[in-house]
């Protein structure tokens, strides 16, 4: 029942997107210069809608530059780190680090976050939310001192001294310029769609999961009710709905997950908006390709997704900021608690785990397209 609704709303979507693709790009042009739309561009209708701006629609052109300057060392003071120094696609665009290490070779406060999907969730990114487009992102790892280290009037130069570079951003901007830099990298990233792990394929009806995972996907979507007899892990609470990110409205995708008391806060939020109750809250992360992405948090400073779980379980730490919807979140029956605690069992966790295994995406971390073009 619920494949063939989601095979009908698919196809129907598919129409839809056609339209929005095939009407917004009926052609693209920028001063004097063809850029080639990307038409055939779509997403799977479950993740919900997605906005491309105005100012830099996705074209093949852009897409490519973006690739190449994704890949590129020189985009780095030294010429030894690019963006997939970081972000490298066989681990779902992390790293494998606990924390990132750039030009400086120190080790950087946080953990490397995963590219995929960067379209939907959040309209904010970095772990505290700081930029609000890929656009404006793209220009800070590549000024800052430990990560790439590198001018902006320098790495333009660089580029204008390269007759590849300098065809292809004359096609698909105009001008090399900081900006186009930006752009580029941002519509590469905007394509790094993943959306056909195991768990996509059940969506579709092309997979069965096994009783495990069946069973981990059922406590990582129910928020526990102890009066209906409902166990649950409460997961999607926050990692919402098929995307397993946080919520795009306004802040709703950042949270207080517990892993630290009051004392040990860091700013998180609070340091973008400066209201104090967001201290302490941080990006809600995708799960997608989580069990590539270890270690974990925005310190990674969980190694395993076991680690993980435990930390759900029976690791919340109490705090004014901590999220409401994991203080009281409990599978226990035993009445009064007085420390926030789910109380699964080993096979429940387990079971989660499974599931987690399930945002595994084969296809993505092989995709031509997104690997490294100069190999
Ligand atoms: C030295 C390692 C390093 C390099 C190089 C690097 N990144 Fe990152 N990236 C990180 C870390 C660490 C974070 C999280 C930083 C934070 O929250 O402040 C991050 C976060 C991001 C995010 C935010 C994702 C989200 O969901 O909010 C994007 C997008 C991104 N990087 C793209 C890039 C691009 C594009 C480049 C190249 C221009 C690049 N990165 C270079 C380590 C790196
Ligand atoms: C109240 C919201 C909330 C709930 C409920 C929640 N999470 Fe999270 N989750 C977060 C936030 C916020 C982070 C990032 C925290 C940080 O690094 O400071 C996170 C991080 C994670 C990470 C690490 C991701 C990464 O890329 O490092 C995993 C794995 C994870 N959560 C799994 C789960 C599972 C499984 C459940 C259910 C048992 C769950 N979460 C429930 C908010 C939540």
């Amino acid at each position: 029942m619920l494949n063939r609704l989601v095979k009908k709303t698919l196809s129907i979507s598919a129409i839809v997107i056609a339209i929005i693709v095939l009407g917004g790009f009926a052609y693209i042009e920028i001063g004097s210069n063809r850029a080639t739309p990307i038409t055939d561009f779509s997403a799977p209708f479950v993740f919900g809608q997605f906005r491309v701006p105005e100012d830099n629609p996705l074209t093949d052109e852009a897409v490519e530059l973006g690739r190449r300057l994704f890949y590129d060392v020189r985009l780095s003071g030294n010429n030894e780190v690019s963006c997939a120094t970081c972000h490298r696609q066989q681990l779902a665009f992390t790293d494998g680090r606990q924390t990132a290490i750039g030009v400086s070779g120190k080790a950087l406060a946080l953990n490397s976050m995963s590219l995929a999907n960067l379209m939907w969730g959040p309209r904010h990114f970095f772990w505290n939310g700081r930029v609000t487009s890929l656009e404006e992102q793209a220009l800070v790892p590549i000024q800052h001192a430990d990560e790439m280290d590198q001018s902006l009037a320098e790495l333009v130069d660089e580029l204008k001294a390269d007759s590849q570079y300098k065809s292809l951003f004359s096609v698909a901007y105009g001008r090399i310029t900081n900006e186009n830099i930006a752009k580029a990298l941002a519509s590469f990233q905007r394509t790094l769609i993943s959306s056909d792990s195991k768990y996509d394929k059940y969506l579709r009806g092309e997979a069965t999961l096994t009783e495990q995972e069946n069973l981990g996907r059922k406590l990582f979507v129910a928020h526990p009710d102890v009066k209906a007899s409902l166990r649950g892990g409460n997961c999607i609470d926050c990692h919402s709905q098929f995307l397993t990110s946080g919520f795009n409205t306004l802040y709703d995708g950042f949270s207080n997950n517990g892993l630290d008391s009051e004392e040990d806060l860091l700013p998180g939020l609070e340091e973008v908006t400066q209201i104090r109750a967001h201290r302490g809250l941080f990006k809600v992360p995708t799960l997608r390709n989580i069990a590539l992405t270890a270690p974990y948090m925005h310190d990674g400073r969980f190694a395993t997704l076991e680690q993980v779980l435990d930390h759900y379980n029976e690791g919340i730490k109490m705090s004014s900021t901590l999220s409401p919807l994991i203080a009281e979140a409990d599978n226990s029956t035993k009445g009064v608690v007085t420390q926030a605690s789910l109380n699964l069992t080993e096979h429940e966790k387990t079971a989660i785990i499974a599931f987690l295994h399930t945002l595994t995406d084969r296809q993505f971390i092989a995709e031509e397209k997104f690997s490294n073009p100069f190999d």
